[in-house]
């Protein structure tokens, strides 16, 4: 079943720059994304040895991983650069008057 869960408010997600967050109802941290004006949201943690995207750099829609320089696709999870192979959760993200909105499975 579907959930869906607010987040934060639109203004607090900088553009450009990954966000971090934690649902209390999740337990996990996720992070939010806004490039061009859209907003995308992966889970945390690299997929090669579970570190946190949130000090990578954002390039276009390319989250770089700060350990090893991996990257994923914010887009689709995607990984993109090695040593990255497995992709990262991508999660559906919805802004209601100002307030933004994840989906989790
Ligand atoms: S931990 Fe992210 S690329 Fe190695």
């Amino acid at each position: 079943m579907t959930q869906r869960i607010f987040l934060c408010a639109d203004i607090e997600i900088p553009p450009n720059s990954p966000h971090r967050i934690c649902p209390a109802k999740r337990g996990s941290a996720y992070l939010l994304y806004k490039v061009d004006g859209a907003l995308f949201m992966t889970d945390e943690l690299c997929t090669h040895a579970q570190v946190s995207l949130l000090t990578g750099e954002l390039h276009g829609h390319q989250i770089q991983c700060p350990l090893h320089g991996g990257a994923f696709d914010i887009r689709t999870g995607m990984a993109t650069e090695f040593p990255c192979k497995q992709p990262i959760r991508t999660h559906r993200v919805e802004v209601a008057d100002g307030a933004v909105f994840g989906f989790f499975e």
